[in-house]
């Protein structure tokens, strides 16, 4: 009966500073369904990269968003902003329970640019070998993990997790009856933030912020042409429809450019100092949607490159078409962490 699972429910709630997004799935036997999914614009200025500004105005947007949606249970997986968690995979010597704690914290102290009192961490062991501890630690200051908590919560929020979003997109596009075991780059291209997520056996290795995104794109549109934003943007969404237009063709194949020479350098670096070549690139978010990106990709990095397909765990006929699925890459991956917790 209903009544006695409701309160496991759990659908997951992506934040972002221009937008939020909600995936609820649920578990049928063994099949999952979509229960509910949406999106919600977020006005500028009430988040500044990934840091909440305006508190009061977050929890009623979350608030209202949620009753929209009509989703009844409280309960959340949600996620930490990309560019304020830090995500490394270290390896220690020791293999004693008590010591590895203090060992982690010696070592992320190499590598954040924060006291180790500032910071919330957590830790998964990856492999144990003698002498030799493979461990995934995220780590995320404590004042932006408890303002997420704090507008969950005050939005009528039971907050069960907050995820680290390379987590939550691997989660979503990793076809987990697949095992991807070689070095594979994933590109998210959101609005105000983009990322390079570099995986390798089937881990996150390594995350990435690059300085372009969407909105970076769209505001060299109006600076050309001396527009606003929004009819910025909705030039740019027509080009990307079909419609042609120099000028948007101009700054999309600058914004190649760019885009690619700053992963060419990314890519190096990581395969320089692993000795593994990436041999796969993945694309999602918003971005992955402008035409001709694929193949520029392709041409230019020599990597094989595709658009993630977020169903990939979830049903084997996507209820959405590629481009609006493209933009549910991480709420569907947190929906799916959601899948996977008890409470
Ligand atoms: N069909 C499309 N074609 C081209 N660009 C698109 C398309 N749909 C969305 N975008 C662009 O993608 C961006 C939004 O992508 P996405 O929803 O993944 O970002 P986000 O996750 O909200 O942002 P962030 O991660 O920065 O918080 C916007 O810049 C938008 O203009
Ligand atoms: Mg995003």
């Amino acid at each position: 009966m209903d009544f006695l699972t409701l309160s496991s429910d759990i659908f997951g709630l992506d934040i972002g500073d221009l937008s939020l997004k909600i995936a609820f799935l649920k578990k049928k036997g063994k099949k999952i369904q979509l229960k509910a999914y949406g999106e919600k614009k977020v006005p500028i200025g009430l988040f500044s990269r990934g840091e909440i500004k305006k508190q009061e105005e977050v929890i009623k947007i979350i608030r209202q968003f949620v009753k929209e949606l009509k989703i009844r249970t409280p309960y959340v997986v949600s996620v930490l902003p990309e560019t304020k968690t830090f995500i490394k995979t270290i390896e220690i010597q020791s293999l004693v329970k008590e010591n590895i704690l203090e060992s982690i914290k010696k070592e992320i102290q190499l590598y954040i640019p924060f006291k180790i009192e500032e910071i919330y961490f957590d830790w998964k062991i990856i492999s144990e070998r003698v002498n030799k501890t493979k461990i995934l630690v995220g780590v995320s200051p404590k004042h932006i993990v408890d303002s997420y908590l704090f507008v969950l919560k005050n939005a009528g929020l039971k907050p069960v997790s907050l995820e680290i979003e390379s987590i939550a997109i691997l989660e979503a596009l990793l076809d987990k009856k697949e095992k991807f075991l070689k070095p594979l780059g994933i590109i998210d291209l959101g609005a105000t933030r983009s990322s390079l997520i570099i995986v390798d056996e089937g881990i996150v290795q390594l995350t990435i912020s690059l300085p372009l995104a969407g909105a970076v794109l769209t505001q060299s549109i109006a600076d050309e042409l001396k527009i606003s934003f929004d009819q910025a943007q909705k030039m740019k969404i027509d080009f990307c429809k079909g419609e042609k237009n120099e000028v948007v063709e101009k700054k999309v194949n600058l914004f190649f450019e760019n885009l690619t020479q700053s992963l060419i350098n990314h890519l190096k670096f990581y395969e320089e100092s692993s000795k593994r070549k990436i041999e796969k690139i993945i694309v999602c978010g918003g971005g992955a949607n402008l035409p001709g990106l694929i193949p520029y990709f392709e041409k230019n990095l020599n990597i094989e490159t595709i658009k993630g397909n977020p169903w990939v765990n979830i049903l084997e006929k996507p209820p959405i078409p590629e481009d609006k699925s493209l933009i549910y890459t991480t709420a569907l991956g947190l929906a799916l962490r959601a899948l996977q917790e008890k409470i």
